[in-house]
């Protein structure tokens, strides 16, 4: 790579900031008041925060520092992002790369020259502009944009573990179960986000003052997003007659469990309404939050939490006669966020499980020993939530997160309810939460 390019005069290098100090920016890259002393980098100030770095002695640049021309910018609020200019070009936020209205990317990744560099990076009063040399365009970012997109680059450590604060245990208290009225949902978005909050935070919500009827809960659940329908039909209405072969539509007792961990994205929340319950009794429902139990394995048993982390099973649902679902791939029981390490989702059901084959005698025999472990967490007293569904109270629950169960029942029980994708309900939740313009400045 030819380095002429880096002797970028003075002045656009500095437009709108003050001196530039020499900075080591990282190593084998090196700046001297505007002037680059050893390629691989442009650097920019941001005039809220002229930050002052130490000088650094010059240490020859690599190969590929050369090749992807990084920018660093020091942004308001003292943090300072680097950025390959690639990337940058890549990401312009001005309305010929991102379209206003759909925010979808226009610009050509692949007609970006690979050698992509500046010509002149400048801090104005709300955003960083960047001319590129070689394709004619000028950019611009938000400094809040920048500020969101720093280059996650410590998110290779494997084992972090982490536990979102904002997923809160309820205590064993029927007073304190996280509760919304039903007209409240259905006549504003501020009962709606009130509604998903609570399934967010808690893991489930109860709706008072619900019509009792299979209508009225299929228009409320659409307050949250469409309904997922599976070969189990769309929102479902039924009676314990086996109908369909799943244990679900029988009268007996059934374990803590998560649905439809056959499927690749397993179902994201469940909502279940009881309409009718005649000529019987029994048949009460069961929640444990999956992630307390998780966090107490993880203080309990770190290598048993490992193993679930790590070891991926699958499940199948093949009861009906054209059925047979199957994952895509094993999955762990414990699932985490590979950037953040942040626990996102729990798939535990014993039923569906297949055998496990895709391990040595060895491996497989600690499996069994930490599912033991888990199992013998999630079925504590202190961690199950009993409790009698009432016609007028529909539940809702969040499936990568509570399991459910019910104890066996007598007599005709005549429930409702539906799926909804995890993606839609986060996306629900978020905007109402936080708004639009600050969820797509996430983007
Ligand atoms: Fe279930
Ligand atoms: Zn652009």
């Amino acid at each position: 790579m030819p380095l002429s390019w880096f002797k970028a005069p003075q002045p656009q290098l500095s437009i709108g900031v003050g001196p530039w100090s020499a900075r080591r920016v990282s190593a084998g890259i090196f700046y001297n008041r505007g002037r680059v002393e050893v390629p691989g980098g442009f650097s920019a100030f941001s005039s809220l925060a002229a930050n002052h770095h130490p000088e650094a002695l010059p240490r020859s640049a690599t190969r590929s520092e050369l090749d992807y021309a990084p920018v660093t910018v020091d942004l308001p609020g003292g943090s300072t992002g680097k950025w390959p200019s690639l990337w940058l070009r890549d990401n312009c936020q001005c309305s010929k790369c991102i379209h206003p209205d759909t925010r979808q990317r226009l610009v050509d990744t692949f007609s970006i020259p690979e050698d992509i560099k500046p010509l002149a990076v400048r801090n104005l009063e709300n955003h960083l502009e960047i001319e590129w040399a070689n394709d004619g365009h000028t950019s611009t970012y938000r400094y809040n944009w920048l500020s969101e997109h720093h280059l996650n680059q410590n998110s290779s450590e494997p084992n972090s573990v982490k536990f979102s604060p904002e997923r809160q245990y309820v205590a064993d208290d029927p007073k304190t179960y996280p509760t919304v009225l039903f007209d409240e949902v259905m006549s504003s978005d501020e009962g709606v986000r009130k509604w998903t909050d609570q399934i967010y935070r808690f893991g489930f919500s109860f709706v008072k003052g619900s019509p009792p009827t299979p209508e009225a809960t299929e228009k409320l659940l659409e307050r949250i997003a469409f309904i997922r329908p599976t070969h189990y039909g769309g929102f479902w209405d039924f009676t314990s007659d086996l109908s369909l072969k799943d244990m679900a539509y029988t009268t007996e007792g059934l374990g803590g469990h998560t649905d439809t961990t056959y499927f690749t994205d397993p179902a994201g929340l469940q909502l279940f309404h009881m309409l009718s319950h005649t000529n019987g009794s029994g048949g009460e429902s069961l929640l444990v939050d999956a992630f307390e139990a998780a966090k107490t394995l993880y203080k309990e048993d770190p290598e048993a939490y490992r193993v679930l982390k790590e070891h991926g099973v699958s499940g199948h649902a093949s009861g009906n006669e054209h059925v047979c679902i199957q994952p895509a791939r094993p999955f762990p029981v414990l699932n985490h966020h590979p950037d953040t390490g942040e626990l996102y989702q729990v798939r535990w059901n014993n039923e569906d499980r297949k055998p496990i084959v895709n391990a040595s005698p060895e491996e497989i025999s600690r499996w069994y020993a930490a599912a033991r472990k888990f199992n013998e967490i999630l079925t504590r007293k202190d961690m199950e939530r009993w409790f009698q569904l009432e016609p007028g109270t529909p539940m809702i629950f969040d499936n990568w997160r509570m399991l459910h169960g019910r104890s066996p029942f007598s007599g005709k029980r005549r429930m409702c309810g539906g799926y909804i994708n995890h993606d839609d309900f986060m996306s629900r939740y978020l905007l109402l939460r936080d708004g639009r313009e600050k969820v797509l400045g996430r983007i």
